[in-house]
């Protein structure tokens, strides 16, 4: 590529992320041809990533307000959502250019990886909300099977909650595809996950997911997150694993 051409090619692409940012993917998208970009640009790289609906009335939660959630959702879950966009159109402008020191294209993947896990995770924890009631049987046997009993697996889970207070962090309990276990993870931030585990609840235990309603009362929130959990979406995620576990454990594949 010659300079005048990379001169061109990186204004462009610059130009292309800085309207993703904006939320003009539409308009990024036209840019992409003309920066020299790849058309279709191939899906590990597309900024195609979509803002889901909240499932669930937000006025509806017991003890969680509509205006956090509301907050939630647009500030933190939707902004990862707008940023992980804007973060693959730049790996896409980037990839072709040999100048650019490989640890510099590693921090846009670092970024890549935390802003995969924010909007992830953010999916999974507003789809476990909205609920009530309790652990249906089938799940109540698998936590007992797992954990002893059912309170002894949320007397974990809310510990987990508790330690993360003040700072940041998710709370999930997870099936391990590999281990083949049921078990409460600790995560420190977006891309904190145990390998190889499906999420069946999880729980945004960063200051953003309760400030505004209980201030530095943690714990406060951990226990209204469980008056609302919706314990349907828990159980079918979990059927899910463990389906997924069968499929997973095929004979001679390592
Ligand atoms: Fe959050």
């Amino acid at each position: 590529m010659s300079s005048q051409t990379r001169r061109d090619f990186l204004v462009s692409a610059s130009s292309a992320v800085v309207l993703a940012a904006l939320g003009s993917e539409a308009q990024a998208a036209d840019l992409a041809p003309a920066a020299g970009l790849v058309t279709p640009i191939p899906a590990a790289f597309a900024a195609s990533h979509e803002v889901k609906a909240l499932p669930f009335d937000p006025a509806k939660l017991d003890g969680i307000s509509e205006k956090l959630i509301r907050s939630h959702w647009e500030n933190n879950y939707a902004g990862s959502v707008k940023a992980l966009n804007a973060v693959k159109l730049k790996l896409t402008s980037f990839l072709d250019d040999a100048n650019l020191p490989a640890f510099i294209y590693n921090d846009l993947k670092r970024e890549h990886l935390l802003r995969t896990g924010s909007v992830v995770l953010h999916e999974l924890y507003f789809g476990n909300l909205g609920g009530a009631g309790k652990a249906d049987a089938a799940l109540q046997k698998a936590l007992t099977e797992a954990f002893g009993s059912v309170e002894i697996w949320e007397k974990e889970f809310r510990r987990l909650g508790a330690g993360l207070g003040g700072g940041s962090g998710w709370v999930v309990l997870g099936y391990n595809l590999h281990t083949g276990l049921l078990e409460n993870y600790w995560q420190w931030d977006h891309a904190h996950a145990p390998t190889a585990t499906l999420p069946v609840l999880v729980l945004d235990m960063y200051e953003h997911s309760y400030q505004m309603d209980y201030g530095a009362a943690a714990t406060t929130y951990v226990d209204a997150f469980f008056r609302n959990i919706h314990w349907e979406t828990v159980s079918a995620r979990l059927e899910r694993a463990l389906k997924a576990r069968a499929i997973w454990q095929v004979a001679g594949v390592r």
